[in-house]
């Protein structure tokens, strides 16, 4: 059986009301996805990116700490905001307010399943009543003329896989996309995601599939694509310090082949551009504390990259973190 071109499969997401520039995203991360990240991922070829999930609790009652992971950059030409709620007012009253941010895109988060988010109803606990999947997308876009999107997992455990029916319930709300990764709750990031419940639900459902899990490397992705027959493609851990996986897949997609992957110098001064970009959106001291787990990726494979982690740790200002950096690029190692 001959198959199609790899090309193929890259392709703008045609929803209401939004045309992406094409199908290679940025997933939500909590404690990652900022600003600053997401118009790094976006300079290396990203065509949406995902906000870290946002409490709609917060945002109803104007919490700053929550409506500082609202900051956007220059850059997001499109902007998608994650939510998490479980009361449909909330989510509603929370969309609400977000209009003048002017989000491109709104997720609901179906998938968490930390226990302080499941606790409160949210997130993968969703899973257990997909009922009220529709109740929620249906007040959210009761709120807006944006599409609203799902992202859900597989299901709560393995006796209870009920992606279909999520999507079903997402669907009837009135969801325009929905995403899954493709692992129970009860399994959290352990074993591997199953493509055959992506090819299923894609397989069952009208709107736009994105598959999430287990993406990183460009071969993974053409791997997902195939196997599932997904419409676009979600990037989380494969794109921790590693923004250029959006290119390597793009050229992978279009070439047939992707180049030599970046090197040490390429990696770190992207890492340091990455701090740059947060200085700006986060001031200096918070940005260098917050940049330490980012460094930590991006120095991840380099030869000598312990010792660099080590001394990141301590970094206070960019001028250590330059520093270091240099040192490192000029002189191969600390010893
Ligand atoms: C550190 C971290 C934070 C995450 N935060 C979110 C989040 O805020 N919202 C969400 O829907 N999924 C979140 N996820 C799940 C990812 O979006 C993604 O679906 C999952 O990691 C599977 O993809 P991967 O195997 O390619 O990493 C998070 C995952 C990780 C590792």
């Amino acid at each position: 059986m001959t198959q199609e071109p790899l090309i193929a499969f890259l392709k703008p997401i045609e929803l209401p009301g939004l045309t992406t520039t094409g199908n290679l995203f940025l997933a939500p991360l909590a404690g990652y996805s900022d600003a600053a990240f997401r118009s790094i991922c976006i300079e290396w070829g990203a065509d949406l990116c995902f906000t870290e999930m946002i409490s709609a609790e917060g945002i109803v009652r104007d919490n700053a700490k929550t409506l500082e992971l609202l900051q956007r950059a220059d850059t997001e030409r499109q902007f998608a905001v994650q939510l998490f709620a479980s009361e449909p007012v909330v989510a509603g009253r929370a969309v609400r307010k977000l209009a003048r941010h002017r989000p491109d895109l709104f997720d609901l988060n179906c998938g968490c399943s930390v226990p302080k988010v499941l606790k409160s109803g949210c997130g993968a606990a969703l899973l257990r009543t997909p009922e009220r999947i529709a109740d929620i997308v249906r007040a959210m876009r009761g709120e807006t003329d944006r599409p609203v999107s799902v992202k859900l997992r597989s299901g709560w455990d393995h006796n209870t896989i009920n992606y279909l029916r999520c999507a079903e319930s997402a669907e009837e709300g009135g969801a325009a996309m929905v995403c899954l990764h493709p692992r129970t709750r009860s399994q959290g990031f352990s074993g591997s995601a199953r493509l055959t419940d992506l090819k299923t639900l894609k397989a069952n459902c009208s709107v736009p599939v994105i598959g999430s899990g287990d993406l990183f490397t460009p071969e993974a992705a053409v791997r997902t694509f195939r196997e599932s027959r997904c419409d676009g493609l979600m990037f989380a851990r494969g794109a921790l310090g590693n923004p250029f996986i959006f290119t390597a897949v793009r050229q992978l997609l279009e070439k047939g082949q992707e180049d030599a992957p970046p090197g040490p110098r390429l990696r770190l001064e992207t890492a340091l551009r990455q701090l740059e970009q947060t200085v700006r959106f986060k001031g200096e001291l918070r940005a260098c504390k917050e940049m330490r787990k980012h460094f930590c990726w991006y120095s991840k494979g380099i030869p000598g990259g312990a010792e660099l982690r080590a001394r990141a740790v301590r970094a206070q200002k960019v001028r250590d973190y330059e520093d270091l950096v240099e040192r490192f690029l000029t002189t191969g190692s600390f010893k």
